[in-house]
């Protein structure tokens, strides 16, 4: 029996909730997925010692199952040229202007608290199943954490990524298809850029190379998909989109309309709001912005996620779908604004109609 089978056997349906770092989730979500018999999923990114420590213990008290946290392990910082930086508040400067915010003149201070320490954090308030993205955990960190009995998850796009998170120790991986809403999680590979593979391809590549479960995730978003990433060898499906329309979901209003009501083609990748590549819905911010530059003018993250920001969020704020930053998978037309007990138990249901003898075999 591995660790994650341990997860697995433990849940009604091998479904997860993505975290989704940002303000999206709340612990109503969590704990409604968990008591569905799924696994929530508390996103740790942009937070820090302090926060952590609050959304765990808010998480805990909502919940009595388990629940996962996940974490971004962040790059070496980049150099960004004087030139450069002042090129891009300016660029920025007009959209604040827009909306009526003061001119940026340097990007704000930036302090990030280490993913050890948020996870230690975590382990300490009795968290024991952890994932993480944008880059890997050592072998020393995830083998401490299996001695205190911690589930430990990476995030791939490639199998050379899912085979380094093997190696490393990881007790399964979650295979992000291109489809996938919000941030690319990989690209971590030195001389190797990270995948954009559907999730249909990449799912199979995924379990012939590994032997550890593979975690489907990307585009999936009812009974159909379900089955589909199940039937093509994954063990479980992690759901980000679907979850972003429900009625726990802390995204905005117009976010939820957003999703519902553009058509199939509106998403896009890009780097134009944070410096690294997340899939949101296209609008004029991200045309005008990768008009004036290519990839590497941008700043790197997450400095250009701490200038865009404030913009982003009194877009949001003002209704000004142009301007803000709608994360979404391909798949968010097929979004329901239902509460996550009762697209939880669509979900079951639709599992069930799509395979009458359909088993989750654990
Ligand atoms: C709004 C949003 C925020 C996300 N934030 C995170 C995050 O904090 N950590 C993470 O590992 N993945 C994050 N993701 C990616 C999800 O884990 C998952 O790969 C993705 O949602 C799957 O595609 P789908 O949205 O089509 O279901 C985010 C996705 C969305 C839509």
């Amino acid at each position: 029996m591995t660790r994650f089978s341990n997860v697995l056997n433990r849940l009604k349906h091998p479904i997860i909730q993505a975290p989704m770092a940002g303000g999206v989730v709340s612990s109503a979500m969590i704990a409604a997925v968990t008591k569905a018999g799924g696994l929530g999923s508390l996103p740790l990114g942009y937070l820090d010692a302090k926060a952590t420590e609050d959304a765990v213990k808010k998480t805990v008290a909502a919940t009595s199952g388990p629940f996962s946290v996940n974490v971004f392990i962040p790059s070496p910082p980049k150099f960004i040229s004087a030139e450069q930086m002042s090129q891009m508040l300016e660029h920025v400067n007009q959209y604040r202007q827009k909306l009526g915010l003061n001119d940026l003149t340097e990007a704000p201070f930036l302090q990030e608290t280490s993913p050890e320490t948020l996870i230690d954090i975590a382990v300490h308030h009795g968290v024991r199943i952890i994932s993480f993205t944008f880059g890997t955990l050592s072998e020393e960190t995830i083998n401490r954490l299996h001695q205190a009995d911690v589930v430990v998850i990476g995030t791939a796009t490639t199998v050379n990524e899912g085979k380094l998170l093997q190696t490393l120790g990881c007790d399964a991986v979650i295979a992000q298809g291109f489809e996938a809403g919000g941030h690319r999680g990989g690209g971590y590979i030195e001389n190797e850029s990270g995948g954009e593979i559907g999730t249909m391809t990449l799912i199979p590549q995924m379990v012939d190379a590994l032997n550890i479960p593979v975690i489907a995730t990307g585009g999936i978003m009812d009974g159909r998909g379900i089955v589909a990433a199940l039937t093509l060898g994954a063990s479980a499906v992690q759901m980000g989109t679907a979850f972003l329309a429900c009625k726990e979901s802390l995204a905005s209003e117009l976010h939820k309309k957003t999703l519902l009501e553009s058509p199939d083609n509106s998403t896009c990748i890009t780097s134009a709001f944070t410096g690294k590549p997340v899939r949101g819905i296209k609008n004029a911010y991200i045309i005008e912005t990768e008009k004036r530059f290519c990839d590497n003018e941008l700043l790197a993250y997450p400095i250009q996620h701490q200038i865009t920001k404030d913009f982003r969020a009194k877009a949001n704020q003002s209704q000004m779908t142009q301007w803000a930053s709608f994360w979404a998978g391909q798949g968010h037309r097929m979004s329901r604004p239902l509460t996550v007990a009762e697209l939880m138990g669509k979900l079951s249901q639709e599992i069930q109609e799509e395979t009458p003898n359909h088993r989750f075999t654990k």
